[in-house]
């Protein structure tokens, strides 16, 4: 028996004496890297933050009038709710179904860490009623996609996506491998802006795919991180929207850290739509249970300013015209770069134009990315994922420059 003060039992080991080290996190791994190189002129395309033309990712003003307001009006830090105020509830509900009283009366929320902390309560949600369903994910996807519901004690296995050749959805090939969809599976769809693609699903393909799912009874996660960073909010809900509307059951993992830059406050929300209000009540039962032991209850600063501003005339129409100038930023991006390469003639990341969002995939290969990194300074993801809203006008040269030296 080990005695107070003698500390581990070197003897047996202990427990830490038998860990291994963890592989880094494919994305955030590399930013050590970076950090760590000297060059001058060095470019990171990797992590998933918006930046602005001078590299900044900044906070918006309507953030930070929101923040003001809370700062007036705070009484108390004491814990909020399991699943976060009414205030909020209701402003999710009008971004996911706006001015549609009967579907939001089926509709149940809970604010959650960040797109990051819904996924994993919904993914502890299925788990905890059907342990043996797998949950499906898209290939490629984004890498923490697997490591959520593999963590939640799921099985998880992949269905088609994307085609590199020509840069689009392999659509017949997504709605062939549904078929193999189980009952209580589940099928996580990127609400818009798919990382790391940025080819999304057409709004005739989201019906199709809601109609499979509500016949085989399969879950429709959708892991809704980028609305209003594609062609605005209205268009870019069309996807979660049309799945709430399909019949399937869905649990929508909502992210706020992109569209309201609120990154490190860990914004989020789990909107579960049942089919009729008592089912999702029900539902939502189980969802708090799930949280208690998860996290317990969300975090305050995060909740009040996304309530605050969605829920205010005045701070929504200012979130809409800076989230605009976001997104018109990387649409011109976009664009630049694809114009760039059309004048080389060079046929490198083809989905550039077509894409939405921050992510395109370059198509090029492991050796090509680590080239890049050692021979320019530019860093991508090593399966070639770049954040091309981490491009500026005056990069973009540079960057086609490298591409054509690879050649
Ligand atoms: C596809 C996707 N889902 C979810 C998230 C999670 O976002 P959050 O930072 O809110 O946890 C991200 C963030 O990069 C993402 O790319």
């Amino acid at each position: 028996m080990r005695l107070p003060g003698q500390g581990p039992n070197r003897e047996t080991g202990g427990v830490f004496a038998d860990v291994t080290p963890a592989p880094p996190d494919p994305i955030l791994g590399l930013g050590e890297l970076f950090k760590a190189d000297p060059r001058a002129d060095k470019l990171d395309l990797t992590v998933g933050v918006y930046c602005d033309e001078t590299g900044r990712t900044p906070v918006m003003e309507v953030v930070r009038a929101a923040q003001a307001q809370l700062i007036a009006a705070e009484t108390s830090k004491t814990y909020q709710p399991i699943a976060g105020s009414a205030t909020f509830a209701a402003v999710v509900k009008e971004l996911v179904a706006p001015g549609d009283a009967a579907t939001q009366a089926r509709l149940e929320v809970a604010q959650a860490p960040g797109g990051t902390g819904a996924l994993t309560v919904a993914g502890r949600l299925l788990w905890s009623t059907y342990p043996d369903a797998t949950v499906w994910i898209s290939d490629p996807t984004w890498p923490n996609h697997r490591g959520i519901f593999a963590d939640c004690g799921l099985e998880v296995r992949t269905y088609p996506y994307y085609d590199a050749d020509t840069a689009t959805v392999r659509f017949d090939a997504l709605l062939e491998a549904l078929a193999a969809v189980g009952p209580h599976d589940a099928v996580v769809l990127h609400g818009c802006c798919h990382n790391p693609t940025g080819q999304d699903l057409t709004a005739a393909q989201w019906a199709q795919v809601g109609a499979v799912l509500a016949e085989r009874g399969a879950l429709a996660i959708v892991d809704t991180a980028y609305i209003g960073l594609g062609d605005g909010l209205e268009e870019d809900a069309t996807g979660l929207r049309a799945m709430v509307a399909s019949g399937a059951d869905v649990a929508a993992c909502l992210s706020f850290s992109k569209n309201l830059g609120l990154y490190g406050e860990r914004a989020g929300a789990l909107v579960v739509a049942g089919h009729s209000p008592e089912q999702a009540e029900l539902v939502q039962s189980r969802v708090k249970a799930c949280i208690r032991t998860i996290y317990s209850n969300p975090p305050i600063t995060a909740g009040v300013i996304v309530a605050t501003i969605l829920a205010s005339p005045e701070l929504r129409a200012g979130w809409h015209a800076e989230l605009a100038e976001i997104r018109d930023r990387i649409n011109g991006l976009r664009a630049g770069l694809a114009a760039e390469l059309a004048g080389r003639n060079l046929d490198r990341c083809r989905g550039t134009a077509t894409g939405k969002g921050m992510f395109a995939l370059t198509g090029l290969t492991r050796d090509e990315v680590l080239r890049l990194r050692d021979e320019a300074a530019i860093y991508l993801v090593e399966n070639g994922r770049m954040n091309l809203a981490a491009l500026t006008e005056a990069t973009i040269p540079r960057f086609v420059d490298a591409l054509e030296k690879l050649s």
